[in-house]
């Protein structure tokens, strides 16, 4: 595949977000084409299998139907979005892919490794992204963000994962920093405790080099 393929990944109020929406605006004007997506809700089921994951309801989603139906978007979204992109030499902004299910599924709900490989590898047939930027924050200012997002206007309803305790925030942080231990050359790890801007120039500076490496 001729593509670049970069995810955004960090827990929920770590402003990955904003920032894939910031370096998209900047690299909108390039030559290069661009295609900005996001898990779950990327593929063409997504909003459906998005609203089941992420609802509050009275009878909650087990650990592992939530995989399953986190890994079916996954399956689509790769088939009909992702893989195609990258075949056509696009430039891929994914807000959050397979480490999100190692971080939260895996670390935070407890599933096992072994199993969340096995499923992910199914699901992308062992597609993985070029570059990850992992969006790393302290728990507590990533909660305090939350709840002064919370009461904002234009802002979605709290999802089951952002009510989740501390613990649980703190076991998914871990997760995703033994990722980024175990991968150096793909995940880079930014301090997101900082002004927007500030974590904007990491951004755009590491978004440079691999487009620099991959000459697109
Ligand atoms: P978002 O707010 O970044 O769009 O993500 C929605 C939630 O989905 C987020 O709280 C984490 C959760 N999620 C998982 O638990 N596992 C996954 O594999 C993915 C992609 C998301």
């Amino acid at each position: 595949m001729s593509g670049v393929f970069i995810t955004f990944e960090g827990a929920d109020g770590s402003g990955k977000t904003t920032q894939l929406r910031r370096a998209a605006e900047r690299l909108i004007n390039t030559d290069v084409e661009l295609v900005v997506t996001r898990e779950p809700g990327g593929s063409s089921a997504g909003a459906e299998i998005r609203a089941l994951v992420l609802e509050t309801r009275d009878q909650p989603i087990s650990p592992v139907a939530e995989l399953l139906l986190i890994e079916a978007d996954r399956a689509q979204h790769v088939q009909e979005t992702i893989a195609p992109a990258l075949e056509r030499g696009a430039l891929v902004l994914c807000d959050r892919f397979t480490d999100a299910t190692v971080a939260y599924q895996g670390a935070g709900r407890g599933l096992d490794l072994e199993l969340i490989a096995t499923v992910n590898r199914v699901a992308t047939g062992g597609l993985q992204p070029d570059l990850t930027l992992l969006f790393d924050i302290e728990v507590e200012e990533a909660m305090r963000r939350l709840a002064a997002r919370a009461g904002s206007a234009g802002e979605d309803a709290p999802t089951r994962f952002d009510m989740e305790r501390a613990d649980f925030h703190d076991r998914v942080r871990r997760g995703y920093l033994a990722i980024a231990a175990a991968e150096p050359s793909r995940v880079a790890v930014i301090d997101a405790n900082r002004p927007v801007d500030e974590v904007g120039g990491d951004v755009d500076r590491l978004l440079d080099e691999i487009r620099c490496r991959f000459g697109i």
